[in-house]
């Protein structure tokens, strides 16, 4: 078995895997929290927009949509989806702690990335850096977007969870586990597609809501607008398993 980065050999079965996940439904919670804070916002950019659902909702919503991944393989999905769809999506491989030059005189009025693209970075100061360089993309006055998914998520959903999967056209076996103390997350994926088993091991880092504030107040150049549960209008409570956070840049 050939063991490939993450999103290699996954990009090609991302949307099956995931075909339990309510994008439009996202997508109208988003605009409802862009809504709540900057009415007039249109351009929005999404890192991490892995295979584009997320971004095409949000396009018919009528945001003007630039999306960002890390990923080639993911995008090479995103671009065959918007070519069926007729989407005007900007699609542009570059990561979320990097500059991004496509961008660099758009006037971004949201930048967002959602669905664990975060818990990726797994040193507390490459978050930190990610976020910092989210807030440069976006204009002054502009929104910064993001969730995160808490060790209590791990420790109750996906620790020691493992499915297997066979439709026609592949396999796929999925591990996960967590180790509390580092709060590291594991994932590793057994692929077989087209004649061959691929190996991806994925490997994230759950950040509790104190972490992330702490990060948050080493960035002065953000205004902290909110933290709820996800997909709620709620405070977090103490055993929240995913957090939003609403931030603007100053100025504008
Ligand atoms: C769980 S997937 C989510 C994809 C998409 N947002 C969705 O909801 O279907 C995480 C995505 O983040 C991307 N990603 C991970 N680390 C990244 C980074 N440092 N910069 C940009 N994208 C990253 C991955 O390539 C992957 O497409």
């Amino acid at each position: 078995m050939r063991t490939v980065p993450p999103y290699t050999v996954l990009a090609g079965i991302y949307d099956y895997v995931m075909r339990h996940v309510p994008y439009e439904a996202w997508a109208v919670y988003v605009a409802t929290v862009v809504e709540r804070y900057m009415p007039e916002a249109r351009r929005l950019l999404e890192f991490g927009c892995g295979t584009g659902s997320l971004a095409f909702s949000l396009e018919a919503l009528g945001y003007e949509v630039w999306g960002a991944d890390s990923s080639e393989a993911m995008l090479r999905v995103a671009c065959k989806k918007a070519d069926l769809r007729g989407s005007a999506i900007r699609w542009i491989e570059a990561d979320v702690r990097g500059p991004v030059e496509q961008v660099a005189d758009r006037n971004l009025d949201v930048v967002l990335m959602l669905h664990d693209g975060l818990n990726y970075l797994l040193d507390p100061a490459e978050l930190e850096g990610a976020i910092r360089n989210m807030a440069r993309l976006v204009r002054p006055g502009g929104l910064v977007i993001f969730d995160i998914s808490t060790p209590e998520n791990s420790r109750r959903n996906l620790h020691d969870f493992e499915e297997e999967v066979e439709t026609a056209d592949f396999r796929y076996r999925r591990r996960n586990d967590f180790d509390p103390q580092t709060r590291l997350h594991r994932t590793i994926f057994e692929v077989y597609l087209e004649g061959s088993w691929w190996r991806e091991e994925h490997r994230e880092r759950a950040y509790s809501q104190q972490e992330i504030d702490t990060i948050l107040s080493r960035i002065p150049e953000l205004e902290h607008l909110a933290t709820w549960e996800e997909f709620t209008y709620r405070r977090p409570r103490r055993d929240a398993e995913r957090l939003l956070y609403v931030m603007r840049r100053w100025g504008g």
